[in-house]
């Protein structure tokens, strides 16, 4: 099967940031320059366009069978991602947020493709992706595209950024002259605030922002409905961050675009969610609506993140700083695999695993929220 992926590159923008700011003072001081467009009226961007149900991801990760078999070890299965189950509506973006190694990009490299889920199933505007996918799924593979963390990986750096934006519009037929090819690449080129002349170059005469811009503008070439980011602006300057993530907002606003947006920041999701997933260990442990999750966390590792930002998270609550390691994930702990961590924690969760519920208007995990301790 092959995967179409369209990567990051960014920003010839000026730099409006100052010195020592933050990338939430710049998104907050307004300095991360032009502001995102308002949406448009009456869209009534509400349905959901993605759906995964259960999705799980193992790597099996077994020394050879030879070593196995002389050293009478069994074959070892890392769950990376376990019962990912999330809608996102058309128009709006799911964060996704946890420490390393936690499953995000997993979860990302599931949604769009490159890997077959162990188990779940995903659906694009009620279509089994990746029943889809595996009967070629040309339709699929122009709607979800994909934009990573590395502008710099991400460019073949001997193709000029015409033949870079050009490809996808080729491949899928998009075009039928080079003229054509041209005046599109022109257009995507200027939608993320980069010249028509930038055509021309490589990519080694662009700045790291500039290299995620171009990333932007070849991933928009097929005019996918749903972009999977992941750590988008994680390698880039502080200022540069803020220009790319407005960009991207207005982007969004202008085409109906739907995130999946993967972060370690939790300013930068603040910014740009509507929803938010906290991932623990492969599993999401608490999924709600960006400004409910940030007022009122109520899982205790969600906490234990929010409280490592003072700033974000001023309720008066006890903080509880953040405390211990991710466990292995080749031996996760029994029951809920965060009690190790937990202040929470007692005889059930060292037994039983939660289940993710409904419980007060968000979808949490956790046996004291459920049990009204928390
Ligand atoms: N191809 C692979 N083969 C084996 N294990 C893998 C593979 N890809 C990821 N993993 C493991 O799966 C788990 C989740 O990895 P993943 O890259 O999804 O985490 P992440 O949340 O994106 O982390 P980070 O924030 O560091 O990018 C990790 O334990 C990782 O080592
Ligand atoms: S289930 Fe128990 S250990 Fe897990 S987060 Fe909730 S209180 Fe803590
Ligand atoms: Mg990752």
């Amino acid at each position: 099967m092959t995967r179409h992926c369209s990567f990051p590159g960014m920003g010839s923008f000026p730099l409006w940031g100052k010195a020592g700011m933050g990338v939430s003072s710049l998104l907050e001081s307004g300095a991360a320059g032009p502001r995102p467009n308002p949406p448009p009226e009456g869209d009534g961007a509400t349905q959901p366009l993605v759906r995964a149900e259960g999705l799980a991801m193992s790597f099996d990760v077994s020394p050879p069978l030879l070593n196995r078999i002389l050293e009478r070890k069994p074959r070892q299965l890392l769950h990376a991602v376990d019962e990912a189950t999330f809608t996102i509506n058309k128009g709006e973006t799911l964060a996704l947020v946890g420490e390393s190694g936690c499953g995000k990009s997993t979860v990302a490299r599931v949604l769009v493709g490159l890997y077959q889920p162990s188990r779940g199933r995903f659906f694009f505007k009620d279509q089994d992706v990746h029943a889809a996918l595996a009967k070629g799924g040309r339709e699929l593979r122009r709607g979800i595209q994909m934009i990573f963390q590395d502008p710099y990986a991400s460019l073949n750096p001997r193709w000029k950024v015409a033949d870079i934006i050009a490809e996808p519009l080729h491949e899928h037929g998009l075009v039928t002259s080079k003229t054509e090819a041209q005046e599109r690449v022109a257009a995507l080129l200027q939608s993320v605030g980069l010249a028509a002349v930038d055509m021309a170059k490589f990519p080694h005469q662009f700045s790291g922002g500039q290299r995620q811009r171009i990333s932007i503008a070849r991933a928009l070439a097929t005019q996918p409905e749903f972009l999977v980011c992941d750590e988008p602006t994680s390698a880039l300057d502080v200022s540069v961050q803020a220009q790319v993530l407005n960009i991207m907002k207005n982007l969004q606003r202008e085409r109906q675009l739907t995130y999946l947006f993967i972060s370690h920041n939790l300013a930068v999701v603040r910014h740009v969610s509507d929803h938010v997933g906290v991932m623990y260990l492969g599993r999401i442990v608490e999924l709600a609506p960006k400004r409910t999750l940030f007022a009122t966390p109520r899982h205790p590792y969600t906490r234990m993140l929010l409280d490592a930002i003072p700033k974000m998270h001023d309720t008066g609550r006890a903080r509880t700083p953040v405390q211990g390691e991710v466990p292995n994930p080749l031996n996760p702990p029994a029951g809920c695999t965060f009690h190790p961590r937990c202040p929470l924690a007692n005889a059930r969760c060292k037994a039983e695993r939660p289940a993710l519920q409904a419980i007060g208007g968000v979808q949490v995990a956790c046996h004291a929220v459920e049990e009204g301790r928390a």
